[in-house]
């Protein structure tokens, strides 16, 4: 797929690496569906940055967990933007729970943010996309979702139901729409993240630095830009995943 002229839906793109994402595609000429929900000061930021590049940025706001509030995005991105070529699902939440400690509302937090969410989202957009005949879906995972962290446990089974989620949507929308997962390793860390916590986190990397929202940002651009890839998943995580 050629980026330019396309019309690309990043969610969660007020800030990190979403807004390196959409200011990217922007750069390659595509036109951007900025959408964010609480940091609205952050998404017309990410505007302003990817009108730099002469194309349409439109700023969106939604609870994603909200049925009724994604049905709307999409109306309303059809009609400011006329349609769909990509989706980047990269909104989520980051919650840090052991076993005994979850509770039924930081579960349903999780999966409703970190899996429900971006199916519903790829449902929508799928519908937009096979009018064009093409798409492409990446979804934002993580190794969590392999190894499954105690201390963040319902986050991690969250991840793994979006690589499920991930592969089956590449057969349930192939061959028009091809559908593909990135999993950063340590690039931006929580901001209530100590010192310590954040050389744990590289030191458990085969690279032992952290990586940049670039990296990411390449690999999603990467899968984008490839018509032969599908329901696969690419680490950009400094081998974290083999540790
Ligand atoms: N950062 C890393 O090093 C790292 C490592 C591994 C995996 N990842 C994955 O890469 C992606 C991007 O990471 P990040 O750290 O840049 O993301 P982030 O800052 O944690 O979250 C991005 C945005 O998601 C939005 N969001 C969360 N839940 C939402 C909901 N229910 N409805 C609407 N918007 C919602 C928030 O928007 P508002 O602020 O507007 O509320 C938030 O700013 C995520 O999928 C993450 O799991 C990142």
């Amino acid at each position: 797929m050629d980026i330019s002229g396309k019309v690309a839906l990043i969610t969660g793109s007020s800030k990190r690496i979403g807004r390196e994402t959409a200011i990217e595609l922007a750069r390659r000429g595509a036109h951007v569906a900025i959408h964010y929900r609480s940091d609205e000061a952050g998404a017309k930021e990410t505007q302003r940055l990817a009108r730099e590049n002469g194309v349409q940025a439109e700023v969106f706001r939604a609870e994603l967990t909200d049925a009724a509030a994604v049905a709307a995005l999409f109306v309303d991105l059809e009609k400011r933007l006329g349609g769909l070529d990509i989706l980047v699902n990269n909104a989520s939440v980051f919650g840090h729970a052991v076993f005994g400690e979850s509770t039924p509302e930081l579960w349903d937090a999780q999966m409703n943010s970190n899996a429900r969410a971006p199916f519903f989202l790829a449902q929508h957009a799928a519908t937009l996309m096979n009018r064009r005949g093409h798409g492409k879906i990446v979804n934002l995972v993580d190794v969590a979702g392999e190894v499954v962290w105690p201390g963040y446990f319902a986050y991690s089974v969250s991840k793994a139901a979006l690589i499920a989620i991930n592969r089956g949507l590449a057969k349930a929308l192939a061959p028009a729409i091809q559908v593909n997962g990135v999993a950063p390793g340590p690039v931006l860390f929580p901001e209530y993240y100590t010192e310590d916590q954040k050389r744990l986190a590289v030191e458990r990397t085969l690279l032992k630095r952290a990586g940049s929202a670039r990296d990411i940002v390449n690999a999603v651009v990467f899968l984008i830009e490839n018509d032969y890839i599908t329901g696969e998943v690419i680490h950009v995580d400094g081998g974290r995943h083999l540790m």
